[in-house]
Order: C-alpha cells, then structure tokens, then sequence
C-alpha cells in the first residue's frame, strides 16, 4: 500500500504555505460545479451575504453542520462565545433552508470540561424555530482516555427540524441482520415469531449507532490531511433519511467533503463550503477524483500529489509515524 500521506494540516504552517498557491478559491469565491449539480465555497458560516450568495435560490431540505468544538484551535476563549458563534450560522440556515427541512449538527461533550460545548448548544437551540427530534450516538472505534475513567468513544449528532419535512425510516436499517428469534406475539389469533413480524431482516440503527467504521488511513476513502474527517457512511444514512433524490443538501463546514461525496452519490444537490482555501480545494479534487475514478478518497496518499509529491524534506514532518500509530490504537 502506497505510504505518502500528508499530515494534519492544521498542525503544519510550512505545509500548508507550499499548498496554498494550488488552491482554486480565495476567500469570497464559489466554484460551479461543471456537471451543474454542486456548488463548493471558500467562506465564512456565520457571514450572512456569502451565505447567502451560495445558496442562492435552491431552498434546501437538508442541513448538516460539523463545527469545529476544540476552543482553543478554533481561538476563542469561552463557551460564551461559541455558542454566540454558533447562533449566527444557525440563524444564516434557517434562512436559507426550505420551510420543511431537517437540521443535523455534529458536536461533542467534553467529559474533561463540564461536558461542554453539547449542553450549552441544546439550551441555545430552545431558542432558534426548531423542534429537537433526536440525540444521535455514533460510537467511535478509536477513543482517548486513561486508566482512571471511561474511554470516551461516542460522537454526538442532534437532530433537529422546521415544519414538517420527511423522514424516511427505511434508511435507517443497518447492514446488521437479526438474528434473536423468540418473541412471541400473537396478532389475529395466531402465534407469530418476532422476525416474521419485522418489516426487515436487518436491524435498525436507532439513535445509536454502532456500525459505522471511523475512517482511518488504510481505507479508500480516507482523506490524509483531514484531521476530523466523518465516514461516508453516516454522511448518506442522515441524506437518504431526511432528504429525496434532487433536493439540496447544505453543509457550512465542508472539510474533507464527506457530505458532498455523499450527495453526489445519493442523487442530491450539495451547497457547501469551508473556510479555509485548503479544505475547499480538498473538496473540488475529491469530487472530480470521485466522477473520474470512482474512488472516494486518496487512502494513504494524497490530494496535491501531482504538484508536490513529497515533503519529505520539512524538518519535524512525521506522517509516517503520525499515520502509523493508527492501527495500534483500533480496538475492534
Ligand atoms: C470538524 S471539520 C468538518 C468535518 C467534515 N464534516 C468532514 O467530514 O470532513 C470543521 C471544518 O470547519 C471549517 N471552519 C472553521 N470555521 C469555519 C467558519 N467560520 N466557516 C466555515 N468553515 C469553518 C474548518 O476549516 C474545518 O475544515
């Protein structure tokens, strides 16, 4: 297997600066997707015109949010301010958003620190025009913790909707089949087993979901560089469920463009955009990699390979045995 991966890139300024001038968008700029389908922009969440500008009139059904919640990264001193921060992208996709449409938002709860941002962002949400409809556990494979306490695992994802936009249960059956027999029931005077009784053979994910891989670098669609990337996977069971092929999908914090690879596989338009040029580039690279090749990702290579092919020569550049402590960590 190819070992060419790029570091975390928000840990590597000199990476980053050699990556920059290959970088389509500028701050402000929207990329048209040729094929006429997305749009990627290089801007800000919580800026009212750009977000406006990018979503234009397409009225999407769907929003799914992945904010960065690591305060000290993200630069701001208190959980005051954040959730003040996330107010303002809330309230730009409420905006933009079809009167019936659903709403996800990925955060954490730092068990280290009052749990924050999580319970801070619920209270603030009783304010906004939504309705909570469900607190989502996705169970990671790899997690942090000591000797002295529970491994933290879980990543969090709420669900929240305006007016009365559908919701599509058949995608939440998992690829898990059941396999407990044994309750009986009768219905109509007869005896019937439980999974003659199940509207499928496989069980349904629920509001916990514990059979999603965590992307690590061995997988194809893992995107070296991308420090918080989401499987696809999680990425098209909250499409398929809240939207309908040809709606619009937006995603304020696109990343590693794990919603936009998700709407391009599902049929669904995608409205997405990141901050950072870097990440917005990923995004156009991955999409056009993906139409090109099929493939959804880079595994343990890399977006810029044709332009850089090495960085071997940054002192302190250590991908290989960042990337390599992976596997070591993987608990099943
Ligand atoms: C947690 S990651 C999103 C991960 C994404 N769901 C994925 O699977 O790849 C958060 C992203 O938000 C971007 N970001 C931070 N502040 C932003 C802002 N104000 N507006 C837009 N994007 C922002 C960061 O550059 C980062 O790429």
């Amino acid at each position: 297997m190819k070992n060419n991966p790029l570091p975390r890139l928000d840990n590597h300024p000199e990476i980053r600066e050699r990556l920059l001038p290959f970088c389509r968008l500028q701050p402000g700029d929207i990329w048209d997707d040729p094929d006429g389908r997305h749009r990627i922009g290089c801007g800000d969440a919580t800026d009212r015109d750009q977000i406006r500008e990018l979503v234009a009139d397409a009225k999407p059904t769907l929003a799914i949010h992945d904010p960065p919640y690591n305060l000290v990264a993200f630069d701001l001193r208190s959980i005051g301010e954040f959730v003040a921060w996330c107010r303002r992208w809330i309230h730009n996709t409420t905006e933009v958003t079809a009167p019936d449409a659903s709403l996800y938002v990925w955060l954490g709860a730092d068990q280290n620190d009052g749990f924050q941002p999580l319970p801070d962002f619920m209270l603030m949400m009783r304010d906004q025009p939504y309705k909570a409809r469900s607190l989502i556990t996705m169970r990671n494979q790899r997690g942090y913790g000591t000797q002295k306490n529970w491994m933290a695992v879980r990543q969090e994802l709420l669900y929240y909707v305006k007016g009365s936009p559908l919701f599509n249960v058949a995608a939440e059956y998992t690829d898990i089949p059941k396999i407990l027999r044994g309750y009986y029931k009768e219905v109509n005077g007869q005896k019937t087993e439980n999974l003659e009784r199940s509207k499928s053979e496989n069980i349904r994910a629920g509001n916990v979901w514990v059979d999603i891989q965590q992307v690590f670098y061995r997988m194809e669609e893992n995107v070296s560089g991308c420090y918080a990337q989401k499987p696809l996977k999680c990425m098209e069971r909250i499409i398929a469920a809240s939207s309908s092929p040809g709606d619009a999908v937006v995603d304020f914090f696109a990343h590693s463009g794990a919603t936009l690879i998700a709407a391009e596989k599902l049929g669904r338009r995608c409205l997405t955009t990141d901050i950072d040029p870097i990440y917005a580039e990923i995004c156009i690279r991955r999409l056009e990699r993906y139409r090109t090749t099929g493939r959804e990702g880079w595994q343990n290579g890399h977006p810029f390979e044709p332009e850089l092919p090495s960085f071997a020569d940054i002192p302190g550049n250590s991908t290989v045995a960042d990337e390599m402590t992976v596997p070591q960590r993987l608990l099943f």
